[in-house]
Formats: structure tokens, C-alpha cells, sequence
């Protein structure tokens, strides 16, 4: 399958269904999908049987069938009845397996669910049932057709150039794309953006000029139930267009969208839509006309209502040219701020998307005020699978306990909804893979994507649970890379978390690129993103009693606890409130002691990595191998400098010495 001889496979490598060769299977139904799934099934040597089920059906038949002909092909009864869209159940008697779906996605997606099982042993002499917990689970690539001077052709890519682009167009050999589409679907992935939020001009033409280029990435992902949609540019009707406005309420610009979009759906029928960063970082938005975030939704989710496709309109908006002087901006705010206003006035077919955090992406940051503030708008939660502020593929850290987390969150206190229910848009998430040989730069950042997708499907599955599933269907069951692999990765957030900025505080890394230690970099720049650290003490007042007010915008069990400094969880002190060194935390230990303490481990947890994966040696393939040896001397080496600097760094600004009397600068 894999024909770059410079690609290594990813999950489900071939080997991984072997155990289908000489099976019989029957396959029943007419949706599209079902072609994949023969072909799936085909190619892993299994008999293909037909559409009948009778006496002469031999008994180790995998039957995958509608759910409305379950009872007529299954002994017991099966809990089918009502099964939503995209779901499908599993069960097993004896040697026989059926698959009973509710449609041409849950027939994909319980393939590749019996393919798990299989994996990991897994037996369903009780029959279960599967379904989505969110209707939209997507993958936006940040990816530009032409590189872009300073961010590269992967803005915030950590594994080589686009595998959809190269030499300023489309690939020509888009086979890669294709074993991408397998893997997505294999996690239950269905919809994938094919550009950068940042939309330049050669990108925006991909809604206009360059529809073929859409056309033919949505040929690639359609047998796997995946749809493509488009960020889109703003002032496209202005930069593209005959006109002089990019105005949402002027009518022109109405009717060039939704001429613009009936085109683009003339030729890609199931498009999914657009995603749009507006009046953010510099993109064009609503705003120059003196229209606001709700007027420009509108405008687009009207162009997409008849085709039924959804526009994705970030929150992502704040002020990026803040005078570091000014106290009273708190960038924190900012989504809040803008959009809890226009609660209630989003058309049904806007999602707003939301990043977890009020800030941007960071290893720790508190849930985002919006998620569970706007009651009358469909919210989706933005990730990001590509590790921009957490070590960029350089550093081993699994993020699904930093996913569990925020999903599982009920800032209504602990008997109100998890954030998994509360979002009802979607989830929605940075890619990080590239055109690298290993896909994501490091081989285990492979995990980060495969969890996304099944996270984003089940919150409430277990993040060791899914790491063991991630390495069954890639490394087979070998129980040293198992171990060996969980013992590096299990801890990695946390290991990650405690050589970097600390308790929340957030940044402290260098402009521009993100990567590696600099504790001032943002601290006079104008980018909101402040620690505030001085001789007595560092941190950001964002309480309500004295300081930006940032703690009330959220409902009052979370306000509440955050507000005050004997309930506020020590890991996000310093992003609530401004404390001295001498503060003590809850663990009893003073900020200034917990600082030294957790740097100190933490890159000595760092510094044991290369061994660990030494053990390996012999039992992982030897290229993998050895671009993960080259990682993880990396990360020792990299969290043994922030160690240094954020230490020394807080030494000289206290002058309080290290408790242990340990090295410092
Ligand atoms: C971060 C990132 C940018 C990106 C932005 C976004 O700020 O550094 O490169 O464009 O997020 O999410 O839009």
C-alpha cells in the first residue's frame, strides 16, 4: 500500500487485517460506502459472499447489513431500534460477526470498529452499540498551496510540507491523500478543511478559479465519508470579485457569495462548507464596514442554507496590537467580550468555533467563558492536534488527557453537563500531519492524531485505554512496546507541563516561532499575553474584586472558585490571580519552591526519555526508531534549557534561593 518508499504506515498497516484473509463476508445495502468496504474487504483477502444470508452461509461469516435487516439475519435480538446517523452495532455468536448499520458511514466506521476489537481482543458476545457523540468531527489543515515566506507551506506544521499542495498546486500523486482518507475514517473523522485559516490570495482562489482543485480533493475523501470544506477570505468579493466592498448587508456582496458558493456546490454536491477567521490576527472581516460577527455569518450561512453546508465562524478574536502598558485590556476577555452579545442572533446553520482556551492553544489554560455562556448558539470546540505550544513534534506529550479534561469539564459545577454535551457544533481540530516520512514528525504524535478522532467521537473513552488501541493497530501486541510506550507517554502532559511556563501562567516561549524558553519574548509585545513577574511576585489579576474581571464570565460555581485564592486549582493560580513567590499552594509548597521543584523533575523526567526508548530498539522498526531516538535527545536537551532559564529566571527576580540548594544560574 505504501508506494513512497520514503512513507512509513501509520496505523492499520497491512499486516493489521490479515486475520481477514479466507473469511467469508456479507455485504448488504446500497449506499456508495459500501464499495469502500468491499474493496477494503477485497484487499485483505476475505470471500466476498454476496447479499444472502441462508442455510448454506457458512458459519464464520462477517455479515455487515442494514440495521432494518438485522432480525432477519441475527438469531437474537439486536439493539438497533432508533440507531442515529453514522451509528451501527457489533455483535459475535461463535465464529460469526455482524455489523448492523444505520447508514453508509456506520457500515465504515463499524468495519473498522470490528478491526479494533479484533486488535484487541475484544469479544462482543453482548452486543454493542455505537454512536457519535457529535455529528461534525474535522480536521483543519492549516495548509498553504505556495509556502509562505516566514510560516512555511504548514503554518505551525511540525511534519514537512502539505500533502495535498506542492510547487504551488495540487499534488499530482495524490495516493497519500487517499491512505490519509483511510486513517480518518478509521477514527471516525468526517469532514476535513483543505486550507489555512489565514486565507491568501491563491488560496481564496480555491472557491473561485481553482474549483478543480477542490473537486478532486473531495473525490479522494468522499468513499471514506469524509467532506471537504474551505476556509474562506472575507474580502473575497473585494480581492476576487468586480467589486468595491466586501460590505455583508450590501446586497452585491450577498449575491456574490451566494453565486460563488452555488458553483463551488454545481461541482461538489456534498461540500461541507466554509471556515472563516474574521477580524482576527489581521484578517479581513465584518468590522471595516461597522458591521459585526453576526451580520457576516449570516451573510455566508445564507449562501450555504440551500446547499445545506455549514459556515464555522471562529471566536478566535482579540486585540493583537495592545499596548503592554494598558492593564485594562485583558485578552482573556476578548471572545466573551465580542460575542456574548450576538448570543441568539446566529442563523441554525452557523457553528461558532471556539478554542478551548480565552487565550491561544496553551499547555494549561481554563475553559473558554463562551462554551458555556452562549445557551442560543451552536458551539464547536476547536483543538489542536498540531503541537504549536506543547514541544511541536519535537517533544514527545500525548494530548488525550488535556482533551479528557476539557471535555469532561462542567463549569455548571459537578452536577451540570460536561463540556461534550455542551458543545453541540462539533468538534473541531488542528492537523499535524505533513508530507514527513512518519507523517507527524515524531512517530508518536501519531497517537495525538488517532486519539483526536476517537475522542472526538466518545469523550467518555479513557486516554491510556485509547494510547493501548493506537498501539495494537500499529505496532501489533507486543507487549514491550506496549509498556515501554506507555511509560513514556501516559505522564508526557504533565512532564511537559512542569519543565514549562508555570501554574497556568501561560507563554514564555520564544516570538514567533513558539518553540523553546523565553520568558520575557511577549512580555513588551503586543500580543496580551502578560506574566507580569516581578521581584515580589508574578501572575494576571483577572479577578472580579480587583482585577480585569475576567473570573465572571463564567456561571457562578466556576466564577466563584476561580475568583477566590482558597478554591482556585493550583495549576491555574497564576492565570487568575497575581500572588507573591512566598504564596503558598495548596500542596503546601510556596510558588517560588513549586517552580524550582517542578522544573527540576521535570527535565530530569525529560532526561530519562532516551532510555526508555533505547529499550525499544529491537522491537520497533529500525527508521521509526531511530527519528524518534533523534526526538527524544531533543527533548532532554530542550527542557534542560527551560529548566535553566525559568529557573534562574525567577532566582534573580526573587533572590528567594532553592530550598535543596540545587544548581542554579
Ligand atoms: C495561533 C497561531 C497562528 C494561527 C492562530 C489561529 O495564534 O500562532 O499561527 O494563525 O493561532 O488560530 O488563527
Amino acid at each position: 500500500m505504501t508506494a513512497d518508499p520514503r512513507e512509513h504506515p501509520m496505523w492499520l498497516p497491512p499486516h493489521a487485517l490479515q486475520f481477514l484473509r479466507g473469511r467469508p463476508v456479507v455485504i448488504r445495502g446500497a449506499d456508495p460506502l459500501l464499495e469502500t468496504i468491499r474493496s477494503e474487504a477485497a484487499d485483505a483477502g476475505a470471500v466476498d459472499r454476496g447479499e444472502r444470508v441462508d442455510a448454506g452461509t457458512p458459519a464464520s461469516t462477517l455479515l455487515i447489513v442494514p440495521a432494518a435487516d438485522a432480525e432477519e439475519v441475527w438469531p437474537r435480538p439486536l439493539p438497533v431500534a432508533g440507531l442515529r446517523a453514522e451509528g451501527f452495532v457489533i455483535a459475535q455468536d461463535g465464529d460469526r460477526t455482524i455489523i448492523a448499520y444505520a447508514d453508509g458511514r456506520g457500515a465504515l466506521y463499524g468495519w473498522f470498529q470490528m478491526i479494533r476489537d479484533h486488535a484487541g481482543g475484544e469479544r462482543r458476545s453482548t452486543p454493542a452499540r455505537f454512536e457519535p457523540q457529535q455529528a461534525l468531527r474535522v480536521l483543519d489543515h492549516w495548509d498553504n498551496i505556495s509556502a509562505h515566506p516566514v510560516m512555511g507551506q504548514v503554518e505551525r506544521g511540525y511534519a514537512g510540507g502539505s500533502i495535498f499542495y506542492a510547487d504551488g498546486s495540487v499534488r499530482r500523486d495524490l495516493g497519500r491523500v487517499a491512505r490519509y482518507a483511510r486513517l480518518l475514517a478509521s477514527i471516525g473523522v468526517n469532514a476535513v478543511t483543505i486550507n489555512n485559516v489565514n486565507v491568501g490570495r491563491r488560496e481564496a482562489q480555491l472557491l473561485t478559479d481553482d474549483l478543480g482543485t477542490v473537486e478532486l480533493l473531495a473525490g479522494i475523501f468522499r468513499p471514506w465519508g469524509i467532506r471537504v470544506h474551505l476556509s474562506v477570505n472575507f474580502a473575497s468579493p473585494l480581492d476576487l470579485g468586480d467589486l468595491d466592498t466586501s460590505d455583508p448587508l450590501d446586497e452585491r456582496v450577498a449575491q456574490w457569495w451566494s453565486a460563488a458558493t452555488a458553483q463551488a456546490f454545481a461541482r461538489i454536491p456534498d461540500l461541507g462548507g466554509y471556515l472563516v477567521k474574521a477580524d482576527s490576527e489581521g484578517q479581513p472581516g465584518p468590522h471595516a464596514y461597522g458591521r459585526d460577527h453576526a451580520d457576516g455569518a449570516n451573510m455566508l450561512a445564507r449562501a450555504l442554507e440551500p446547499h445545506g453546508g455549514v459556515v464555522r465562524w471562529r471566536a478566535f478574536v482579540y486585540n493583537h496590537r495592545q499596548d503592554w502598558r494598558d492593564r485594562s485590556t485583558d485578552r482573556a476577555r476578548a471572545a466573551y467580550d465580542t460575542f456574548m452579545p450576538l448570543d441568539g442572533r446566529f442563523d441554525d446553520n452557523v457553528l461558532l468555533q471556539v478554542k478551548y482556551g480565552p487565550i491561544d492553544f496553551q499547555t494549561r489554560e481554563p475553559l473558554s467563558p463562551v462554551i458555556a455562556a452562549m445557551k442560543h448558539t451552536r458551539i464547536a470546540l476547536e483543538l489542536q492536534v498540531t503541537q504549536e505550544y506543547t514541544g511541536q513534534q519535537r517533544h514527545a506529550v500525548y494530548l488525550a488527557p488535556q482533551w479528557s479534561e476539557i471535555l469532561g469539564g462542567r463549569p455548571f459545577g459537578d452536577g451540570g453537563p460536561p463540556v461534550s454535551e455542551l458543545v453541540r457544533g462539533g468538534i473541531a481540530a488542528v492537523s499535524n500531519v505533513g508530507d514527513d516520512a512518519y507523517w507527524t514528525g515524531h512517530p508518536l504524535a501519531q497517537s495525538n492524531l488517532y486519539a483526536y478522532g476517537r475522542l472526538a467521537w466518545d469523550a467518555t473513552l479513557d486516554a491510556r485505554a485509547v494510547l493501548s488501541e493506537w498501539m495494537a493497530l500499529t505496532f501489533g501486541d507486543d507487549e514491550a512496546v506496549n509498556d515501554g510506550i506507555h511509560s513514556i507517554l501516559d505522564d508526557s502532559w504533565a512532564t511537559y507541563e512542569s519543565y514549562t511556563a508555570p501554574l497556568g501562567v501561560g507563554f514564555m516561549v520564544t516570538p514567533g516561532s513558539h518553540y523553546g524558553p523565553s520568558v520575557d519574548g511577549y512580555e513588551y509585545s503586543p500580543w496580551g499575553t502578560y506574566h507580569f513577574a516581578d521581584r515580589n511576585g508574578i501572575g494576571v489579576d483577572r479577578t472580579v474584586a480587583t482585577g480585569t474581571g475576567y473570573t465572571g464570565q463564567y456561571p457562578q460555581e466556576w466564577a466563584a472558585m476561580f475568583e477566590s485564592l482558597e478554591s482556585v486549582p493550583d495549576e491555574l493560580l497564576l492565570f487568575f490571580h497575581h500572588v507573591p513567590y512566598t504564596h503558598r499552594l495548596h500542596n503546601g509548597a510556596t510558588v517560588i519552591q513549586h517552580i524550582y521543584d517542578t522544573h527540576f523533575r521535570g527535565a530530569e523526567q525529560a532526561a530519562e526519555l532516551p532510555a526508555r526508548w533505547d529499550a525499544l530498539r529491537d522491537h520497533i522498526d529500525e527508521d521509526v526508531w531511530m527519528r524518534g531516538a533523534e526526538r527524544f535527545a531533543e527533548q532532554a536537551r530542550s527542557a534542560g534549557e527551560w529548566r535553566d532559564q525559568i529557573n534562574t529566571y525567577f532566582w534573580r527576580a526573587s533572590g528567594i534561593p532553592d530550598e535543596h540548594g540545587r544548581t542554579l544560574y
